[in-house]
């Protein structure tokens, strides 16, 4: 008899558990977190321009149209002016180059070099009445392959750290005060040149989640209508570091955190038998 009615508890509290866990839980997760598809890292949206060429070609026309703004400080081109002046000039301190060949989608990088407006999705910011600092480059598809292979070859052996790749693809923008980084360029003039300051990083994957984290920066547009921030096009790769950075920052204790629970799920196990057999101990007693 008793047993036929702790079973009915238990199917009751079940019943309960289940319908929280596989209905209420993911119904309030959607609600939170509306279901966008998940990051592209082929960059479907762009055109399938050639990645490969001559890099020889491709260092002629990077030093040709690029080094003006940009330095290329591996090749032995540093930047033509300050931070400061560059934040001032261009609205944003243009980044260096040197390792775009391995922090970038190859097919982004020269479609951003066609078309920069278009590829960083920034159309709805920028446009003739309001041009974009950095302008379409005029050369052919096959040049800017070669283009690319020239990137590609030049950062072919560089190891970057996750913190590395986060400074170079994110702090002309952003700052992370937790790790003492100051963005590149002023709070302020970002506001005057996108529209919106770039907010600080600091503890983003605490209230955002590395998930959306993860579709924001490969598609800002996505997740955010009318983001001022440009899409990045960092490789899946890199783009995992840049996270697994944010999370260091801003979630130190994670690793601590999970394996604490562990350790307490498998307490409450033992927890939960001895309180079975104490149980059946009494109740054998009292027959
Ligand atoms: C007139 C100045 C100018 C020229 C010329 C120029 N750029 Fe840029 N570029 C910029 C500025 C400014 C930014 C930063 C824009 C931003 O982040 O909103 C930028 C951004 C970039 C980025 C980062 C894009 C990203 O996804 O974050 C790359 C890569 C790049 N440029 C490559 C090039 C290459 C390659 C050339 C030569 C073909 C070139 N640029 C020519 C001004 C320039
Ligand atoms: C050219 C400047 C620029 C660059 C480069 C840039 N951001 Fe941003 N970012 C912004 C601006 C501006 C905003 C504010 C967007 C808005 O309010 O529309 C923003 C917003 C964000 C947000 C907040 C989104 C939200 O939900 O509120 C995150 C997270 C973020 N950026 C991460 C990154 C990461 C990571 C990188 C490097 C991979 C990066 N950003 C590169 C300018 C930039």
């Amino acid at each position: 008899m008793s047993a036929l009615r702790e079973l009915k508890i238990f199917a009751f509290v079940a019943i309960v558990v289940g319908v929280l866990y596989w209905g209420v839980e993911p119904l309030a997760h959607s609600i939170f977190h509306p279901k966008t598809t998940p990051a592209d890292f082929k960059f479907s949206d762009l055109e399938d321009l050639p990645t490969t060429g001559n890099a020889e070609n491709g260092k002629t026309l990077a030093t040709t149209y690029c080094i003006a703004c940009h330095s290329i400080e591996k090749d032995g081109y540093p930047a033509l002016m300050t931070n400061e002046l560059a934040a001032s000039v261009y609205g944003v301190v243009p980044p260096d180059l040197s390792n775009s060949g391995a922090i970038y989608d190859g097919k982004f990088l020269a479609n951003l070099i066609k078309d920069p407006v278009k590829t960083l999705k920034l159309s709805h910011k920028f446009n003739d009445s309001k041009p974009f600092p950095m302008t379409p480059t005029p050369i052919s598809d096959d040049e800017l392959g070669d283009m690319v292979a020239y990137f590609k070859e030049l950062a072919a052996d560089t190891k970057l750290s996750n913190k590395e790749i986060f400074v170079e693809a994110c702090v002309r923008c952003h700052s992370v005060k937790y790790d003492n980084i100051v963005a590149l360029t002023p709070s302020d003039t970002i506001a005057g040149y996108m529209g919106a300051k770039a907010p600080d990083l600091s503890m983003m994957i605490r209230s955002r989640g590395a998930e959306t984290l993860n579709k924001f920066i490969n598609d800002p547009q996505k997740t955010l209508a009318n983001a001022a921030m440009p899409r990045v096009g960092l490789t899946q790769d890199s783009q995992e570091k840049v996270i697994a950075y944010l999370e260091s920052v801003g979630d130190s204790k994670k690793d601590q955190r999970e394996s604490v629970g562990k350790i307490l799920i498998g307490f409450m196990i033992i927890m939960a038998i001895l309180a079975y057999l104490w149980k059946r101990k009494i109740w054998h007693d009292l027959h």
